[in-house]
């Protein structure tokens, strides 16, 4: 199945290393990040799993919890977190979705027979309040993620929800914003009184504080 920006996250019930976890009650009112990666005591995983573990204030901050999936059973991610803990620096502190029936990953199209016939890819799909997808991503077994990239991207639908706002290419957290054209020009000039238009399509604000 492919799941396009917009549609409704697919639920589920789950084991996870800790015990069954259902989905969308697991998510309740805040965004969510789901991520599949390829198996346990691989690499490249025990690397992003330590990333996300250390990142973990980072996403509470965005109000955002995250997930991990993979067709591992739940003893052996119970096992290798103990080695992400040992080499990492961090405690796995979010779950560990066990799927070895590739529920999940049926649900999400996190399987790519392509490139792999039985292993999930590295899939992230970043889900909002109102359980739709707002951001997926597709890397490769070999390539490890960039994390703080998908913070970045969590500032930026954060202040679309928010505010109306855009973010332009390479931006950062603290750097100018663009409003978007949804917003009329009697309406920035009311909710952005600093903006500047550098074209009537291109107005650029000093981002506002976290909503
Ligand atoms: C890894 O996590 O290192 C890995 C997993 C599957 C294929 C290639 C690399």
């Amino acid at each position: 199945m492919t799941l396009n920006l917009g549609d409704l996250a697919p639920d589920f019930t789950a084991q996870t290393a800790d015990g069954d976890l259902r989905f969308h009650e697991w998510l309740g009112d805040g965004w969510g990040v789901l991520f599949s990666h390829p198996a346990d005591f691989t690499p490249v995983c025990t690397t992003e799993l330590g990333a996300v573990a250390r990142l973990h204030n980072e996403f509470a901050a965005r109000d955002t919890k995250v997930a991990a999936v993979s067709v591992d059973p739940a003893s052996s991610h119970r096992a290798w977190a103990a080695d992400i803990a040992e080499t990492q620096g961090a405690e796995v502190n979010f779950p560990l979705i066990a799927d070895p029936d590739r529920h999940v990953a049926t649900l999400y199209g996190m399987i790519h027979p392509r490139h792999d016939s039985t292993a999930t890819v590295r899939s992230v799909f970043v889900i909002g309040p109102d359980k739709t997808v707002k951001l997926t991503l597709t890397y490769p077994a070999s390539t490890g993620r960039h994390f703080g990239e998908i913070l970045r991207v969590l500032d930026s639908l954060q202040l679309t929800a928010a505010h109306q706002l855009a973010t332009p290419a390479d931006w950062q957290p603290g750097q100018d914003v663009i409003i978007t054209p949804a917003v009329s020009q009697q309406e920035a000039a009311r909710r952005f009184p600093d903006h500047r238009a550098i074209k009537p399509y291109l107005r650029l604000t000093p981002q506002p504080d976290r909503a």
